[in-house]
């Protein structure tokens, strides 16, 4: 049984659940990524073969990933979705079952993830990472950064988990960076946080399905809600690869999200964007995955750091995802606002929002300087230890 805790003060109702089973889809992949659209890539996912070895290569490989983020940032955007969304092995933790195809029943890769819970622990030490279940209930939470709550049109809050990969966990636990005393240490100097290649980090969007809702168009998990079990449809994804210093961040969503819960994309998807989410979409036919979209990838700080130029010019590296910055898109750089996860004396961390014109906005651009305060390497959830 988990206990979900609170983010900010701000966030308001959280919800127990205890998962019970997860449902899931994998894929699977074809040859040379270099030679190989990720359309033709999709395909031969969802039927059977070997493909996700290559998938596993280019994310496990740091010049391979590197090189594809840097080139084609939309297929290695598509790799990461393959490769987290893939179904997991159930003997071990974090790792895709090279028999099953993209699509097949079963949870997938980054459920088996640690979740933030399992890190940030209110007292001992984290597990090891090969300690506890296999596929790690979700610990979901109701509340988005600005403290608000998405409804969907069925009334239900839309619920969110983070989920850490074994790079990323294990950094975090090496370097004893899970509490708030081991984050204070870096104030005293000592190495900068770098988390090593391929670390990965989650933060998905799930909606109670109900009426209207039809599950095959979701990726669904089961949970269960004061002894009556829900399934839940995942209506935003959120990824992250340290295959650039920076990261690569990317975010996919439902396409069904406008009508289920009200929330309208902003930003434009750009062109290129878009073609690969027709091309994927038609590869991953016939499974739940043809439902979801890529909104964007970003690894740039943003150029023009105006949200009016946001919302208008897809050149304008904005990214959002309706489920999970719903109300903040015109001014939503996830790299901007993740460069300041950070630690300053006492413990404080920096503020979130910047505020031109009395209006509460994300800050965009090339980010501010930190100093005194220290940087934690774009990892926002480490202000959740204790
Ligand atoms: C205005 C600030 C802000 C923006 C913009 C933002 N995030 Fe975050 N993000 C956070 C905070 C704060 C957390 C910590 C967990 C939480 O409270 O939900 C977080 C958590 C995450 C996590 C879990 C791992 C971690 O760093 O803690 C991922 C992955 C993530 N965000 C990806 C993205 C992506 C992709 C985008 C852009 C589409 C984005 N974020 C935009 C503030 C932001």
């Amino acid at each position: 049984m988990k206990i979900y805790r609170g983010r900010l003060a701000a966030v308001a109702a959280i919800i127990l659940l205890i998962a019970m089973a997860a449902i899931a889809l994998g894929c699977q992949q074809p040859e040379t990524p270099a030679a190989q659209t990720p359309a033709a890539t999709a395909r031969a996912a969802t039927s059977a073969g070997p493909e996700i070895q290559t998938i596993e290569a280019t994310i496990n490989s740091p010049e391979k990933a590197k090189a594809e983020a840097t080139s084609d940032a939309i297929a290695f955007a598509w790799n990461l979705f393959m490769f987290n969304n893939w179904p997991a092995l159930t003997t071990s933790k974090g790792q895709p079952d090279s028999r099953k195809s993209f699509g097949a029943p079963g949870p997938v890769v980054w459920q088996t993830y640690k979740t933030s819970q399992d890190m940030y622990v209110v007292s001992g030490q984290p597990l090891p990472w090969n300690q506890g279940p296999i596929v790690e209930p979700p610990a979901l939470q109701s509340g988005m950064i600005d403290g608000k709550i998405l409804t969907d049109r069925n009334g239900n809050p839309v619920m969110y988990e983070v989920r850490l990969s074994e790079d990323t966990y294990n950094y975090i636990l090496g370097r004893g960076l899970y509490t708030q005393a081991g984050q204070l240490q870096l104030l005293k100097g000592g190495p900068p946080v770098t988390f090593p290649l391929p670390s990965m980090e989650i933060k998905a969007a799930w909606r109670f399905l109900g009426k209207g809702d039809d599950p095959t168009h979701y990726f669904t998990t089961k949970v269960q809600d004061g002894g009556v079990v829900r399934i839940l449809g995942l209506s935003g994804l959120h990824i992250t690869s340290k295959a650039l210093p920076q990261w690569v961040w990317c975010t996919f969503e439902q396409i069904e999200n406008l009508q289920t819960t009200g929330a309208r994309l902003l930003l434009p998807i750009a062109a290129a964007v878009q073609q690969s989410n027709k091309a994927m979409q038609s590869g991953f036919a016939g499974t739940p995955w043809a439902y979801y979209q890529l909104d964007g990838v970003q690894t740039e700080y943003v150029q023009n750091p105006d949200a009016a130029a946001c919302l208008r010019d897809p050149k304008v590296t904005c990214l959002a995802n309706t489920q999970i910055e719903t109300n903040f898109q015109g001014s939503s750089s996830c790299i901007t606002c993740h460069s300041l996860a950070s630690i300053g004396p006492n413990g404080r961390r920096f503020n979130l929002w910047s505020f031109r014109g009395g209006n509460q906005q994300g800050h965009m651009g090339d980010p501010p300087p930190l100093k005194p305060d220290v940087g934690l390497d774009f990892v926002w959830s480490m202000r959740e230890a204790h």
